[in-house]
């Protein structure tokens, strides 16, 4: 699922980024997160991003400083990314930092609605740095940030 990104084709590059937990989808809490797996929602992007000619990467990590080198690695290779931080999405200051280093646009992903869940999960540290949040559409969350994203980067090209 980790996949390497060619760096030729870069601006038609999305990166997504899991965090702790996610490869857990499936088998964790199904009646918040569904049944469907991480690698499932993974091929379908990528199905989704190579009918409308971009390449989408994926990566997931249970360590925060795995998820900052990922973004890191994804400065030169990609043009957006989306990413579901899991709980760090509440705590990570690191996280954010990485984001905010690398200056790629991003979409914060969730698959449940966090704002109908406990009060810690209200606060996000990365919301206010991103295009835009999609939260609680299940798998269809990671979907529409797809769409959301290829949206973004064609309308970039258009104004070039
Ligand atoms: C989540 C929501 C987070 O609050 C939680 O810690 C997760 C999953 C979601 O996709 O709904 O691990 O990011």
């Amino acid at each position: 699922m980790n996949s390497p990104i060619s760096p030729s084709d870069s601006t038609r590059s999305i990166h997504l980024v899991n965090g702790p937990n996610l490869n857990l989808l499936g088998e964790r809490e199904a009646h918040i997160y569904g049944s469907t797996s991480l690698d499932e929602i993974v091929a379908e992007l990528q199905r989704e991003a190579d009918a409308r000619g971009f390449h989408l990467t994926a990566f997931q990590s249970n360590s925060e400083g795995e998820i900052v080198n990922s973004i890191q690695q994804a400065q030169h290779r990609s043009a957006f990314l989306l990413i579901n931080a899991g709980a760090y999405t509440h705590t990570s200051i690191a996280i954010r930092d990485a984001l905010l280093a690398v200056s790629l646009p991003f979409i914060e992903v969730h698959l449940s609605n966090v704002y109908a869940r406990e009060n810690f999960r209200h606060k996000s540290i990365l919301a206010d740095v991103a295009i835009g949040q999609i939260s609680g559409f299940g798998p269809y969350s990671y979907t529409l940030a797809l769409y959301a994203a290829v949206r973004h980067l064609e309308s970039s090209e258009e104004s070039l």
